[in-house]
């Protein structure tokens, strides 16, 4: 065999947020494949850190009174204990915040310095008088320059979707002081993405067909534009201090962008790796090498990995990835993931709960079919399918014959001559049969089609220890050779199932290799014309007892589990301020705005609303129409809430809206008032509802 050497990434999670359901689908999904790999008996090294540098985790730092070095730390450490709690084995689990990482940094900054390929540049930004710093783009908030809405983000509009400069806000203010931001200008430093080489390299690099998904190289010929045009911008790879972040040699006051730094991490992390086990660093990175190197990341930083990070590579005289495997998002019960609802599930408790994270696992195998497809965990089908296709499937063959197999044969299964007719048995059923089928579903990441031809697999052994129905034989003494011979057959075919199965449930085989007295199981190879049967333990291998390998699902734990997700949600909302990052839609609590008299506020007229319609608005991102009953009328509102709610759930619901505000004209018609709602936006909405009895219409003052 030739033996590849790889390497291998997972993207690097903020070292400011925990890991949740839908981080899992990616470190799993890599997870699988390197196992599945390294079973090959390929060398991988499977590579990760937490991304450490930026804003929001400066600032969640002085939040808890606390350095962001202790920060970095704290959560460093909850993020290894929840990816190991579902058996993600990295090689090396390191942080971008390492001098191995700051090291490559500089390297690769001073050689695109070199070539020629960093700029300075003056740019105006807002900036916070009070906390004297500039504000990114999401630390902004102000009205919306299109439609008005409050408490909008400096880049786009929660509501009306409209994108934006923070400079286009209205009355703008600072998330972080809440202060009015003033413009101020500084030099920043650009990679020179637009240069006439990084253009045409990154052209023909994202069209050799080799290294992008089809559906990601479409995308970088969007980004990318056609052979005339030049769509890419050079690329700010500084910010000012304060900032949590490496500081640029020789520019004081300034440091690399976290989004520069954090692919660099991978280096970084290897580094640490090559140094700790004697491995060779440049054999992987040179240009001209023949490993291989894969990132695994979701499909939302697409741009940062195939567009930056190969150009930066290529100009510092590093090697490019091999391939870059992108993933979809997760969905829960078909929407996106949310906290209200409680389908934003941590890592943590779904395994504080004593969920068996196999399950989950298996569940996201059977989903994934290496595309960028978003996919969704409907909670009800997990339960249904973990128990029918686990317990009901592949355990059920082991325990089904292990108990004859140890209590007549002590534990020993047929042996000569009885063996072969057990081989003729197997290879006669699985005649059309041939395991390269599985081997090549799990390389192509898709794992939906392996998870399906290994439960065909298992449906068929069933079905034989069905017709042999080896409990009728037990119950006539006359039989026992038969007996063993079926049991045997059985715990044979389960035995192979589990060689395909245990780079999903790595610790369910590491039991089944124990019971079945073998070693450590590596990848079944078989020659194309060979029957099956060669992958067979040997005649009168002796097995151990049978112990249980694994318990249903019952779905009162499923209950268990999102009723945990709610709860400890609304109590973390009690307890800390709002949590501040740049990819998710928090910001802190807004400071309470200018007092007004109680004539100011009975000027509003809020009314108890029953919504008897909700709807999806055609081609709006955010909107949902509501049709509101308010006694003796009936309005048409358009709310920015569809990021939160399913309309469906909103039927029937009583909630509070103002109205006597003036009628609004957007683009999708008349809105006739506004409904209250509170929370920062993105799943964090949360529609009010008056008490019991208030009836449609009723005035709430
Ligand atoms: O999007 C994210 O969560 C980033 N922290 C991923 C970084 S991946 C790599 F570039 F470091
Ligand atoms: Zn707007």
């Amino acid at each position: 065999m030739n033996k590849r050497k790889i390497l291998v990434t997972s993207a690097l999670p903020y070292a400011n947020g925990s890991i949740h359901l839908g981080h899992l689908v990616e470190y799993i999904q890599t997870d699988i494949w390197v196992r599945f790999q390294k079973m090959r008996g390929h060398e991988v090294h499977y590579v990760c850190a937490d991304d450490t540098h930026g804003t929001p985790i400066m600032l969640r730092a002085e939040k808890e009174g606390i350095t962001p070095e202790a920060l970095i730390a704290r959560v460093h450490d909850e993020h290894y204990n929840d990816f190991t709690g579902f058996h993600i084995h990295f090689d090396n689990y390191y942080s971008t915040h390492s001098d191995e990482t700051q090291e490559y940094s500089e390297t690769i900054y001073h050689r695109l310095n070199a070539a020629g390929l960093i700029r300075k540049q003056s740019i105006e930004q807002f900036y916070d008088p009070q906390k004297d710093m500039f504000l990114p783009d999401r630390f902004v908030k102000g009205e919306c320059p299109k439609c008005e809405a409050q408490d909008q983000y400096g880049d786009s509009c929660e509501v009306c979707g409209a994108a934006y400069a923070p400079t286009d806000l209205k009355n703008p203010y600072s998330a972080v002081s809440g202060a009015t931001p003033i413009k101020k200008s500084s030099e920043h430093y650009f990679f020179s993405l637009s240069d006439k080489r990084c253009v045409d390299f990154l052209r023909s690099w994202t069209r050799t067909g080799k290294h992008l998904q089809p559906e990601a190289a479409n995308k970088m010929r969007e980004w990318l534009g056609n052979d005339e045009e030049n769509k890419l911008s050079d690329w700010d790879i500084s910010r000012d201090a304060p900032y949590f972040g490496f500081e640029i040699p020789d520019a004081p006051g300034k440091y690399f962008y976290v989004w520069l730094d954090a692919p660099v991490g991978y280096m970084g992390s290897f580094k640490h790796l090559c140094v700790r086990d004697n491995l060779d660093f440049d054999a992987f990175w040179r240009k001209e090498t023949d490993t291989e190197l894969y990132h695994f990341i979701g499909k939302d930083i697409l741009y940062f990995h195939a567009l930056f990070w190969p150009a930066m590579l290529e100009y510092a005289g590093f090697r490019t990835p091999t391939q870059i495997f992108a993933h979809g998002f997760l969905t829960v019960n078909g929407e996106k993931m949310s906290k209200s609802r409680g389908t934003f599930i941590t890592a943590d408790s779904y395994l504080k709960q004593g969920l068996n994270p196999e399950w989950l696992r298996y569940y996201y195998a059977a989903k994934l079919n290496g595309t960028m497809e978003d996919i969704d965990l409907n909670l009800e089908d997990f339960v249904v399918r973990v128990n029918s296709d686990l317990i009901g499937k592949f355990v059920n063959i082991a325990s089904r014959c292990a108990g004859f197999i140890t209590k007549r044969f002590d534990g020993k299964l047929v042996d000569k001559p009885g063996y072969s007719a057990m081989q003729k048995l197997v290879d006669e059923r699985f005649a059309n049969w041939h395991p390269s089928s599985i081997e090549n579903a799990f390389d192509a990441r898709d794992f939906s089609l392996a998870v399906r031809q290994i439960m065909k697999f298992a449906d068929e052994a069933n079905e034989m220890i069905h017709e042999m129905a080896p409990w009728e034989i037990a119950k006539d003494t006359e039989r026992n050779a038969e007996l063993q011979r079926i049991c045997s057959l059985g715990i044979q075919l389960f035995y192979l199932l589990a060689h395909y199965l245990k780079p999903i449930l790595p610790e369910t085989i590491r039991q089944v290799e124990k019971f079945l007295n073998c070693n450590t199981f590596t990848w079944p190879q078989l020659d194309e014309n060979e029957p099956i049967s060669q992958l067979l333990l040997p005649p009168g291998h002796t097995i151990n007892t049978y112990q249980h390998l694994m318990t249903r699902i019952d779905s009162k734990q499923i209950d268990a589990l999102v009723a945990a997700n709610t709860q400890s949600f609304s109590m973390k909302q009690a307890e800390t301020p709002k949590k501040i990052t740049e990819s998710n839609n928090q910001s802190p609590i807004a400071p309470i705005v200018e007092t007004i008299t109680i004539d100011d506020f009975s000027k509003i007229d809020l009314r108890v609303a029953k919504i008897i319609n909700a709807e999806h608005v055609e081609g709006a991102d955010k909107l949902l129409k509501l049709t509101l009953d308010i006694g003796n009328e009936q309005r048409a509102v358009f709310a920015g809430i569809k990021s939160a709610y399913n309309p469906k759930q909103l039927i029937g619901r009583l909630t509070v809206m103002v109205a006597n505000l003036a009628p609004r004209k957007m683009k999708f018609g008349l809105s006739e008032g506004i409904v209250l709602a509170a929370g920062n936006g993105g799943q964090e909405l949360f529609i009010l509802a008056p008490d019991t009895g208030a009836m449609p219409g009723m005035r709430i003052k």
